[in-house]
């Protein structure tokens, strides 16, 4: 199978984004080649997101426009993964509605990966693999990433949390940590061939260990990881608001790799409304915990995920919502309009929100939201940040992009590599982007 042509389109989280690594791994160990064009490409794959509705159906949208494809070359082999075929139902909704898919399978096939890719180009047969349960985590999986400077690195798969809203513990299975040698491992390789950032990646980070009986925790791998000479920053998400501890907080402040900010998804401000999420935290819990945050680590920003009209919210609920974010005056939120999801809990429950009352909380939200992000970004202002640098800005490759610790996006020219260290000075900035300049 040599000179063939791969083209994968990534949908949703980070965790899909890793997965992708993994299949590019594996299709580059069997001598394919990467390419941007769908044109070019003999084999497309789509990793897919369930998390909302809105989510599957671009997805659906965008299989019927690659199947056309397939009329002008029919040799192409186009395959659908991650999340949505996960779900038995879609899956089988997937192979009715695209009988000339060739290959349909689920989160926890990719050990099989180059099996399943063997049988659909020998025999030119739909392959449909879609397991209910994970298997143990598979390490010998090869990976071949984007990024030269910067790499997502897996510490435990799945979810035990059961939010009411959410289908990941449904397409994801069970939690599972990875060893903690395989994981610093992964890492000392990692920054020996250059890289210079990991973003540790678990549905729930804090809850990282307590599957392997092993009194080694999230906090013990964040402190190994921190001492790596050569490491210059390390991320993480997503840590859950129940169980961030103190000594957590402690270790980020102290060590100067770990980067000074927290993805903490608030979900809402509404205790009785988190408690029909099964969040287990309160309002209460949830503002103390930002405080501590605040208080504990110099400079951190703390960014979060939001949902309204989750079923049952009322308008006080709602008032909650604003009052937290009026409260903790977030640096960044994504906010999301409450999707059914089936197989969740939340979508048989019989108090669901009209979708017009959806709308307009979100839009008071996203106007409230921008409002502090806008509110930060000029607290930048005349300040220097060491900025990391990405690359050229997707939006205009004649300027570079690059990140703060803080997670601050940052515009600025020069001729600098990715992965480079840069000190900038911000003199401009909107809600979403900070411009800077070298001093
Ligand atoms: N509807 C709307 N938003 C959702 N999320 C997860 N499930 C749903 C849903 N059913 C949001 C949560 C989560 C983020 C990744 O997606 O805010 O943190
Ligand atoms: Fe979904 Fe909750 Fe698990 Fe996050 S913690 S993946 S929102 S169930």
């Amino acid at each position: 199978m040599h000179d063939k042509n791969y083209h994968i389109i990534t949908y949703g989280c980070q965790m899909n984004q890793a997965d992708s690594e993994t299949i590019a791994g594996i299709l580059s160990n069997r001598g394919f080649k990467t390419t941007d064009s769908i044109y070019q490409a003999d084999l497309i794959l789509l990793i897919t997101c369930a998390v909302r509705e809105h989510a599957e159906q671009r997805i659906y949208g965008k299989l019927g426009e690659l199947m056309q494809l397939k009329n002008i070359n029919p040799a192409l082999v186009i395959g659908i993964g991650g999340c949505m075929p996960q779900q038995l139902e879609v899956a089988n909704k997937l192979r009715q509605k695209f009988p000339r898919l060739d290959l349909i399978f689920g989160t926890h096939n990719l050990p099989e990966f180059e099996t399943m890719l063997d049988r659909v180009f020998a025999d030119r047969e739909q392959v449909f693999e879609i397991h209910d349960i994970a298997g143990r985590i598979t390490e010998d999986l090869p990976k071949s990433r984007i990024d030269r400077h910067k790499a997502y690195v897996n510490i435990t798969f799945g979810c035990n949390n059961f939010c009411t809203y959410c289908i990941v513990p449904h397409v994801r299975g069970r939690e599972r940590s990875r060893n903690p040698n395989d994981i610093i491992n992964e890492v000392i390789n990692l920054v020996q061939s250059g890289y210079q950032e990991v973003t540790l990646l678990g549905q729930n980070v804090n809850s990282y260990g307590l599957d392997l009986n092993r009194d080694f925790s999230f906090a013990d791998l964040l402190k190994e990881l921190a001492m790596l000479k050569g490491l210059s920053r390390i991320r993480f998400m997503t840590p859950h608001p129940k169980d961030i501890s103190d000594r957590l907080i402690d270790l980020i402040n102290k060590h100067d790799n770990i980067c000074n900010h927290i993805h903490l998804p608030l979900q809402s401000g509404s205790s009785a409304v988190l408690r029909r999420m099964n969040r287990k935290y309160s309002k209460e819990g949830y503002l103390q915990l930002a405080q501590k945050i605040r208080d504990g680590i110099a400079n951190c920003t703390i960014t979060t995920d939001i949902i309204v009209g989750f079923p049952g919210e009322s308008e006080a609920d709602f008032a909650d919502t604003i009052e937290v974010v009026n409260t903790v005056k977030f640096d960044a939120a994504f906010t999301f309009a409450y999707s059914k999801r089936k197989g969740t809990p939340a979508a048989g429950y019989s108090d669901q929100v009209p979708q017009m009352i959806k709308k307009q909380r979100l839009h008071r939200l996203i106007e409230l939201v921008q409002q502090y992000m806008l509110a930060s970004n000029q607290a930048c202002l005349g300040q220097t940040f060491e900025v990391m640098v990405d690359g050229p800005s997707k939006k205009d490759p004649s300027i570079l992009s690059g990140r703060t610790k803080t997670n601050k996006l940052v515009h600025f020219a020069g001729q600098y590599q990715a992965g480079d260290l840069v000190d900038l000075k911000i003199y401009r900035t909107t809600s979403f982007v900070l411009w800077g300049e070298t001093i």
